[in-house]
């Protein structure tokens, strides 16, 4: 008995070093990674995951969870009616299964993603100031069923975890907005200028003309900076959902081409697209894709030098789908390629050949990280720059094995 009480109470210290641990980051990834592991460890789950609830869309996506892997778990949408973790934000209640499958609530195409068997499971409902933030799951108690305990103290850890994920939300929220009203005042400021100048009644017409032509050219600056923000906050809020088809990268590449071929003649710039003729299909969401690919070739072209080339090509590397895009342009200064993927950041030295909001690389390291890739970057002042997307090939495209071994030893048969 005396064994159990000390159990118990060192279960509740520990919660307490969780929960200081929890209050600790503000930074979402992190505190989710951290709330799905105490979870495991408090209820002796063999796993555990979050699914966090969207009240402007109302939409459930399933965020975090301990086993599985990144691509495939970012924004899988679970719907609110017909899943078990639906329920629970619906009726706001716990929930303990001893066996899913018996269950007519349970979403199986999630097992079907996550690869996990799931057996037994302890749903709580994660609420703060009476709104539901998301849902709390741990999943397969190896010995026999979830208790009354595992309950209590899962419902403890969920009242810290939503309090903690509501601060970091805002937090966030706070942040990009207060950079966001910081970037509007150069523009609004020099639209109030210009207007104020059209208002002098001695201003000569032709004078007029050129103050009209800013504004106009001003107000779709500020149109493309609301477009460019709205889309990095969605995609820094883990809200968008990658609509995954499986598409001929080539085409999509020569596509983009014919988007920017104006822009580059214009600029008297050489286009070229290179792809080998055997490129696999990729898997990936095209429109983020053709997003990224247009962003870093406009970049290519705005940065460049008169009588330039830029390349967009694309190769197989292992079990990566590589593109570039190599341009013989400017090129970045070494201490400003460490800053380039950051919001609003602009290399001081290019502010004046080109406008634009900083926000075109940010948005694109976030698409490629939530297909579960990477982006980087090479440069040479004066030379030029080269931007690498790697993403990861899909499974559906690889050699098999036995291809594989056939291809090593093409005697054997
Ligand atoms: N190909 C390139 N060559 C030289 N500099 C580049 C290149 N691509 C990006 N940069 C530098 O990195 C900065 C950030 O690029 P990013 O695309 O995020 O912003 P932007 O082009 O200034 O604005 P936008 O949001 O309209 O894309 C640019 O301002 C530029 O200084
Ligand atoms: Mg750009």
């Amino acid at each position: 008995m005396a064994e159990i009480r000390t159990k118990r109470l060192n279960d509740y210290l520990r919660l307490i070093d969780i929960a200081r641990d929890l209050a600790s980051t503000l930074d979402l990834d992190i505190l989710l990674a951290r709330i799905v592991h105490a979870a495991v460890e408090i209820s002796g789950a063999e796993a555990a995951s979050i699914l966090l609830y969207d009240d402007t869309s109302r939409q459930l996506y399933f965020l975090v969870s301990t086993n599985i892997d990144e691509p495939t778990r970012r924004g899988l949408i679970v719907p609110l009616d017909g899943s078990i973790a639906g329920w629970i934000v619906n009726n706001r209640k716990p929930v303990r299964i001893m066996n899913v499958h018996k269950d007519p609530r349970f979403y199986s195409t999630i097992e079907a993603i996550t690869g996990l068997a799931t057996r037994s499971l302890l749903g709580i409902p994660l609420v703060t100031k009476n709104k539901i933030v998301g849902v709390l799951e741990a999943l397969n108690k190896p010995k026999g069923r979830f208790t009354d305990k595992d309950e209590t103290l899962l419902l403890v850890l969920g009242a810290q975890a939503a309090i903690a994920i509501e601060n970091a939300r805002l937090f966030q929220q706070s942040d990009l907005i207060s950079e966001f009203v910081h970037e509007l005042r150069t523009p609004l400021s020099s639209l109030s200028t210009a207007t104020y100048l059209l208002l002098r009644p001695e201003m000569p017409p032709e004078r007029r003309d050129q103050i009209i032509q800013n504004i106009h050219a001003e107000t779709i600056r500020l149109n493309a900076l609301a477009s460019s923000f709205l889309d990095l906050a969605r995609l820094e809020s883990g809200r968008v959902q990658f609509r995954k088809t499986l598409f001929n990268l080539a085409d999509l590449m020569f596509e983009c081409r014919d988007v920017i071929a104006s822009k580059a003649l214009e600029e008297n710039i050489q286009l070229k697209v290179e792809s080998p003729e055997e490129l696999p299909l990729l898997e990936a969401d095209r429109d983020k894709i053709k997003q990224v690919i247009l962003n870093l070739l406009s970049n290519a072209v705005k940065y460049s030098r008169p009588k330039g080339t830029v390349i967009l090509g694309a190769e197989v590397i292992d079990n990566e789908i590589a593109i570039f895009i190599q341009d013989t342009g400017v090129g970045i200064p070494d201490e400003s390629l460490p800053h380039i993927f950051e919001k609003f950041y602009r290399v001081r030295e290019h502010e004046t050949r080109a406008s634009g909001s900083g926000l075109g690389l940010s948005i694109c390291k976030q698409i490629i990280h939530g297909h579960g890739g990477r982006i980087e970057v090479k440069s040479k002042l004066g030379e030029g720059t080269v931007l690498m997307v790697f993403l990861p090939r899909s499974r559906k495209t690889q050699p098999r094995e036995e291809e594989k071994s056939n291809a090593k030893n093409p005697d054997k048969k």
